[in-house]
């Protein structure tokens, strides 16, 4: 029987603020995570993400590369973040410049299991469970659906 390459969740190179609560197990790794924020549990937060002071990343949550998120967020239970769109009809397999960067505000409340697209979010704004977000958000206020509008 063939044995796979086995990689274990770790937390590796994260430069941590002061007072963060992490509940294992998660693979963080690469990344900055602020003052006071809390990591829950099946979380991975990648290489170069920033996330700001007393941000909560609930289990299961996705945050890949070119993500950062601001202070006093709230990112719910297995919401996923995006970076590679299949621009070219498949996977970026690779080709990192093909990925697209997202940017999240201050005080801003994800529910659970939303999906985020490569997009920009103002300061303010909550988006409802099981939204799916395709576009800048420019003005604070309740977003929600698939794809995500103002209420
Ligand atoms: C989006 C949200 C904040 C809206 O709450 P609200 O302002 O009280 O809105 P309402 O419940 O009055 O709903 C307003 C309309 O939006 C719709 N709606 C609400 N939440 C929705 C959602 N997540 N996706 C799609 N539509 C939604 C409602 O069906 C309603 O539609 P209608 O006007 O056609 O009847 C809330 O529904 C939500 O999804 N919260 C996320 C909570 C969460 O994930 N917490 C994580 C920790 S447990």
């Amino acid at each position: 029987m063939n044995k796979p390459d086995i990689h274990q969740a770790a937390i590796r190179d994260v430069a941590f603020g002061t007072g963060v609560k992490v509940v294992e197990p998660c693979n963080l790794y690469g990344c900055k995570i602020g003052d006071d924020c809390f990591v829950g549990p099946f979380t991975e937060i990648q290489k170069d993400v920033v996330i700001g002071a007393r941000t909560r990343v609930q289990s299961h949550a996705f945050i890949c590369e070119l993500v950062t998120i601001g202070e006093d967020c709230f990112i719910g239970h297995g919401v996923m973040f995006i970076n590679d769109t299949f621009s070219t009809g498949g996977p970026a397999r690779g080709h990192k410049e093909l990925w697209r960067e997202t940017v999240i505000g201050n005080r801003v409340s994800i529910g659970s299991n939303a999906t985020i697209l490569p997009v920009k979010i103002v300061d303010d704004v909550v988006i409802g469970a099981g939204s799916v977000v395709t576009k800048d958000i420019t003005t604070p206020g309740t977003y929600a659906g698939n794809p995500a509008r103002r209420l």
